[in-house]
């Protein structure tokens, strides 16, 4: 290839042109919208650091879903946010939790829709930590048994996947075992498999209120400068029976996406994690950046790297530009 004889340009000459030879296109199945729930009735809380985003009760979650549905969006991933915490997050399994009624109401209202369930104990522990803690830090095979615990109440309540964001050793393994003993063997895990200690999740633990108390994550979640290290995680997780691998945050690993698509024979997805999202928030309510364009330049790059599916709070949004694609693209 060598100009004059190729010219790359020839074929960037209009947009149907463009669009025949564009190699990435994002879908509307693509996309897994993150919802928080909250206890009570009425309750539509905006989040201060996640411009467009709220923390629901159950009935309003329902109402919510409404228009995720209406968006052709085709799953969420439910967090729950209890009003009581403890030591070991025993709401994360009770029947009646949060995390559970809110289950129980979106299955009864739209069947078709795909609740996935993050399962996990920091939004449930008064210690903001993702297990049971022993001699100041997590203890990883207590927490095993909790996990299989909340995993099972919340597809007992009607979950259709959940997945595990605890970075426990051993907990793909754990659940599918609790799933599989009571029969749901049938029911997928989507795992968090290369989850980093990453300063991007900050406007999430606001909105889950789920910042630890003490001390950090790094004894549990990946140390940010490693990539090998992710492969042996994903490994492991397929090995355990993980059916969907995780990377997260997405941007700053898109290289893990890479490694990950390219390694494996599973579908990958990204979390597009909050942080992410504030930021473009933030710039666009400045006039600093299109906040729409780079949406759209930050979700075809997750997809161009690998992911088969994003998670990501631009959901709606992302779908609804799809559907009517501005002029100005
Ligand atoms: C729970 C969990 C976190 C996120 C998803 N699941 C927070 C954390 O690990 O501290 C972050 C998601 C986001 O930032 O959007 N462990």
């Amino acid at each position: 290839m060598r100009f004059p004889e190729y010219r790359p340009r020839r074929l960037r000459k209009n947009d149907t042109l463009r669009k025949m030879v564009r190699e990435t296109q994002l879908e509307i199945s693509d996309f897994i919208l993150p919802l928080f729930v909250v206890e009570g009735k009425g309750i539509k809380n905006p989040l201060r650091s996640l411009p467009g985003q709220f923390q629901y009760s159950p009935d309003m979650l329902v109402k919510e879903a409404h228009e995720v549905v209406r968006s052709g969006v085709p799953a969420v991933i439910l967090f729950g946010v209890p009003l009581e915490k403890d030591a070991v997050g025993s709401q994360a399994y009770a029947k009646e939790g949060v995390t559970q009624q809110a289950i129980r109401g979106l299955k009864d209202a739209y069947p078709e829709l795909i609740v996935i369930t993050d399962v996990c104990l920091c939004e449930y522990t008064d210690h903001g930590h993702c297990g049971i803690i022993s001699h100041g830090d997590v203890d990883n095979d207590s927490t095993l048994d909790i996990l299989g615990k909340v995993s099972l109440s919340h597809v007992q309540a009607g979950a259709d996947m959940v997945a595990p964001s605890d970075m426990m050793d051993g907990r793909v393994g754990a659940i599918r075992e609790a799933l599989d003993e009571s029969g749901y063997e049938s029911i997928p895990i989507m795992a968090y498999s290369a989850k980093y200690c990453s300063a991007f999740y900050g406007p999430f633990r606001d909105a889950a209120q789920s910042a630890p108390q003490f001390g950090d994550r790094k004894s549990y979640q990946m140390d940010p400068a490693n990539s090998d290290e992710a492969i042996r995680e994903v490994e492991l997780d397929i090995d355990e029976g993980a059916d969907i691998v995780m990377v997260k945050p997405a941007l700053s690993y898109l290289d893990i996406i890479w490694r990950v698509r390219t390694s494996f024979n599973r579908p990958v997805a990204a979390y597009n994690v909050s942080g992410e999202y504030a930021m473009v928030k933030a710039a666009a309510q400045n006039n600093w950046i299109d906040g729409e364009r780079c949406m759209l330049e930050i979700l075809t790059s997750i997809k161009r790297a690998g992911a088969d599916l994003i998670i990501t709070y631009h959901a709606l949004e992302a779908a609804r530009a799809i559907l009517q694609p501005s002029r100005k693209r």
